[in-house]
């Protein structure tokens, strides 16, 4: 930050303002961490429920028995399937794959020495497919999110798309929200399907998102507010 003249009036207790610069850099970084971010978990969880209707029926079921076409934050316990399929989906498409840090001290970690000052590249993505934290990591099964399963347990950072610890993402509850609102809404509206055995290409801008546009047959519900099989 800067104290020079520029076109943000706000500022620290110090004076401190944002330039311009500034002002532009942060715009750059919200785009990605909270819009690429949210827009590349609803493509995904579209893709998942055109690919498995079973689990499109049962959260379009949850969607009708809610009974409201906008919902509020208390009615995301009464979506509890959604809630499976938006873990499931951010363990296997992990929208931030790498963080980034330096060590602060000398240190070690699994027996590896990490003097003070090294870079480090943390990988969600790849932990959130690994075994033994997960079982058949490549297979997408939301129930391995229940009360029952727990696989998430078995380590403290086993799912961890959102970070941890002090940078852990602010926008994590109301990222969330907008993605399960979003998805209610369509489940209400549409009911859509991809072609047996598709599945979408994937390519990498700020996190892994389908490059091919994702080509989904949509249709509208009908009159009962049913999405048509
Ligand atoms: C599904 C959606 C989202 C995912 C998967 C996600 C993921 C993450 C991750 C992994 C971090 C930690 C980065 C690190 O430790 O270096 C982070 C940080 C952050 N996120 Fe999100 N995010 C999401 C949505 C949002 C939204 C909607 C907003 C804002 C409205 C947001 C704002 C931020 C900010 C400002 C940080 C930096 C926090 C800090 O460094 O103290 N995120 N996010």
């Amino acid at each position: 930050m800067t104290s020079s003249a520029s076109s943000c009036h706000a500022e620290s207790e110090d004076g401190e303002r944002f330039d311009d610069d500034d002002v532009v850099n942060h715009m750059i970084f919200t785009m990605m961490a909270a819009h690429d971010t949210s827009t590349i978990t609803i493509a995904m969880m579209g893709y998942y429920l055109a690919a498995n209707p079973e689990w499109q029926t049962r959260l379009r079921a949850e969607s009708q028995a809610l009974g409201k076409m906008m919902i509020g934050y208390d009615d995301l316990d009464a979506l509890p399937s959604m809630d499976l399929v938006f873990k499931e989906t951010l363990r296997m498409n992990a929208p931030v794959g790498m963080v980034a840090r330096e060590a602060i001290k000398d240190t070690e970690i699994d027996g590896h020495y990490v003097p003070k000052g090294a870079r480090l590249m943390l990988g969600i993505y790849p932990t959130q497919r690994m075994k033994p934290w997960w079982n058949d990591p490549d297979t997408f099964d939301p129930e391995r999110f229940t009360a029952e399963r727990q696989e998430d347990a078995s380590h403290k950072f086993a799912w961890a798309p959102f970070g941890g610890n002090v940078h852990k993402c602010i926008g994590m509850h109301f990222g969330g929200m907008e993605v399960k609102a979003i998805l209610h809404q369509m489940l209400l509206r549409h009911s859509w399907r991809v072609p047996a055995g598709y599945e979408p290409v994937i390519d990498y801008g700020t996190g892994p998102f389908p490059g091919d546009g994702l080509p989904i047959e949509l249709r509208a519900a009908t009159a009962a507010g049913r999405g048509s099989d």
